[in-house]
């Protein structure tokens, strides 16, 4: 008697080796054009499937998971943040929900350096500026940017990725100062300042860093008003969710001077952003590559796989479960 592999639906185009492992212990349903679905195609597309391998992005809200076929049981979405997934509306139709915490740590807060970093030091206008053959030579005035060695980073959001970045940051002598549900026990804090609330960090806060999750409390809360209160020539860095911030805010934060640049690398609504970011100079874009590396995307792949094979192929319970927030 053969016994049938679980089928699994891709909801996107994964690295080859994740797709290698995923093809050779499942009966994968691969999206090798890696077509973008909307809620209603990837409903259709999980019929017959047991699992779904999803990503950042994908449209599992409360009416996709309603339309999802009876036989899914699993949804593993290939990141850490999982916003976009439904979690109460999978767990009233039973389905379980993973997520890949702790592997995209160091890639994550990587960029948040680098956008740091960018944006203080203008690196994009440099970098445009030798490739459209606009550079003429070193000059004294030319793109001073601002100062990073020393300066206040106040991290909104000290879960793994946060402390990751606050580690980051000491190498640069910088003063950290934080603001999370929970105070950090004393070995992780590191010397860390402390804010139980994270309107009263923002005063210290040269560069603020946005390290927190979307949910109903983050989103939009880095409004105008909490713009107002950073030092005039404060730095934002957002490497977690886009929703987090307003855009018109800060937007205008840049455009009127009160903030002196600002590192993105990730937007409400993206890969549509905006439009006011296009125009300007002090915005140090990147499309969303936090995890983007070789060694974590399959790191990420792996353990979404490790997640649909503890259930689909062991039925034991996946290591990352995400609960619903009650
Ligand atoms: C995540 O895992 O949440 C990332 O943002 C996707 O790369």
């Amino acid at each position: 008697m053969t016994t049938r592999k679980p089928r699994v639906l891709a909801t996107r185009h994964f690295p080859p080796d994740v797709e290698a492992r995923l093809t050779s212990n499942f009966d994968a349903v691969l999206n090798p054009e890696d077509r973008l679905f909307d809620g209603p195609s990837l409903a259709k597309a999980s019929d017959g499937c047991d699992g779904i391998m999803c990503a950042a992005g994908d449209p599992l809200n409360a009416e996709t998971i309603a339309a999802l076929p009876a036989s899914v049981r699993m949804i593993a979405t290939f990141s850490v943040g999982y916003e976009h997934v439904d979690v109460g509306a999978a767990a009233r139709r039973k389905i379980l929900v993973s997520n890949t915490p702790d592997v995209l740590t160091d890639a994550t807060a990587d960029i948040a350096m680098l956008c740091l970093l960018g944006a203080a030091r203008r690196a994009h206008e440099g970098a445009a500026m030798l490739r459209t053959h606009q550079w003429v030579g070193w000059s004294p005035t030319q793109l001073m940017g601002v100062h990073v060695t020393g300066k206040r980073l106040g991290i909104l959001g000290m879960g793994r990725i946060g402390q990751a970045m606050a580690d980051r940051a000491r190498a640069f002598r910088m003063t950290i100062h934080y603001s999370n549900r929970n105070r950090l026990p004393h070995d992780l804090e590191k010397g860390a300042i402390f804010h139980a609330d994270p309107e009263a960090m923002l005063p210290h806060c040269d560069f603020l860093s946005i390290n927190a999750p979307m949910t109903s409390t983050t989103r939009k809360w880095v409004n105008a008003e909490r713009i107002a209160r950073l030092p005039k020539g404060a730095v934002v860095v957002n490497t977690a969710r886009g929703g987090v911030v307003d855009d018109d805010a800060l937007i205008a934060a840049l455009k009127s001077g009160h903030l002196a640049s600002a590192g993105i690398d990730v937007f409400d609504g993206e890969p549509k952003i905006h439009q006011g970011y296009y125009g300007l100079e002090n915005a140090f874009l990147l499309p969303h590559m936090g995890s983007a590396t070789v060694e974590t995307r399959n790191a990420m792949g792996f353990k979404a796989l490790d997640n649909l094979e503890a259930y689909l192929l062991k039925e034991q319970s996946p290591p990352d479960l995400v609960r619903a927030s009650s």
